[in-house]
């Protein structure tokens, strides 16, 4: 009998170059979306899909992750002297929310290498991995759409959407036939393609359900793109052996270990806070009549 998805890997031990210099002290896995680290959202969406133990791969200067969701008993202390319940039960929840266990990864060798460092905690059984710099706001968490499709056709499963064509050199881009609704059979796969050469424009976008037999594999992964082992790579051995599929979720995801996705993501979630909404988007309405206006005087101008 097939194997239930039970644990999830987050891969959170990157340099995250492309945010330095934020990124010098702090893992950007960290870096508060309105006023909650990344991480934490991707944790939410492993449990709300029923993840029940969770194993994050940290790196150096990762301390801050560990803390987050340990407790805080100063903090706790300090919150309940002052009378401050809600506040107290949501640092309190924090560190309840699941099964969270830690491995380090000595050196950021690339996805691939990091995800073979979860070979012990995960055994001889399917398992999720969510990338700690991608964040999905969907209806249903976009890992349990994965998982979904995984029981049906108890195999690896890709989270996969379609990108602009001049953005393929930026994702592992698949080679794919259309099974049917969203699901497709994965041909073959490349990582970050030269834009002429993609074999199309259908990304894998931060979200796997991998078959154990991929740790084999990973073992012996020479370094590919940019150096480092990429777990692109040992997913196109994978698909020589065993079927993969991909699965097109909906949702919109933002990259936010990205400046521009971390900014865009920001916005979005913002305006759909409660708390926030109203005043922020008067403050959006003024800056894009500003911004309008001054696009207006450079065509003047010109
Ligand atoms: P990225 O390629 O986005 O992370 O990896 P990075 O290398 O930190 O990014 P830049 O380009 O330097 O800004 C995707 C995910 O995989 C993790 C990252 O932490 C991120 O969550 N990762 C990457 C590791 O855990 N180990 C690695 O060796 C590389």
């Amino acid at each position: 009998m097939s194997k239930r998805v039970r644990k999830a890997i987050i891969p959170a031990a990157g340099l995250g170059t492309r945010f330095l210099p934020a990124t010098k002290s702090q893992p950007k896995e960290m870096l508060p979306i309105v006023d909650k680290p990344t991480l934490q959202y991707i944790i939410e969406e492993a449990i709300q899909s029923g993840i029940e133990e969770i194993l994050i791969v940290t790196g150096r200067s990762k301390k801050s992750i560990e803390d987050h969701f340990d407790r805080s008993v100063e903090l706790e202390l300090e919150l309940e002297q002052k009378g401050k319940t809600e506040m107290l039960e949501m640092v309190q929840d924090i560190s309840k929310m699941a099964d969270i266990y830690y491995i380090r990864q000595k050196e950021p060798r690339g996805l691939g290498h990091a995800i073979s460092c979860a070979r012990s905690f995960i055994g001889n059984e399917p398992f999720a991995v969510l990338l700690g710099d991608d964040i999905v706001d969907s209806e249903t968490p976009c890992l349990r759409q994965l998982m979904d499709a995984y029981e049906e056709y108890k195999t690896s499963i890709l989270g996969v959407q379609k990108v602009a064509k001049e953005d393929t050199n930026k994702y592992g881009i698949l080679d794919v036939k259309h099974i049917e609704g969203r699901v497709y059979k994965v041909r073959d796969m490349v990582e970050k393609p030269d834009i002429d050469k993609s074999p199309s424009n259908i990304a894998i976008l931060g979200r796997y359900i991998i078959m154990p037999k991929i740790f084999d594999i990973l073992e012996n992964q020479a370094p590919g793109k940019g150096g480092e082992i990429q777990l692109t790579d040992a997913l196109k051995t994978l698909a020589t052996q065993e079927a993969i599929y991909a699965y097109d979720f909906k949702g919109k995801r933002y990259d936010v270990g990205d400046k521009l996705g971390f900014l865009q993501a920001t916005v979005d979630f913002a305006l759909k806070r409660d708390d926030l909404k109203d005043e922020f988007e008067e403050f959006l309405k003024k800056k894009g009549a500003e911004l309008i206006d001054k696009d207006k005087s450079l065509a003047l101008v010109k």
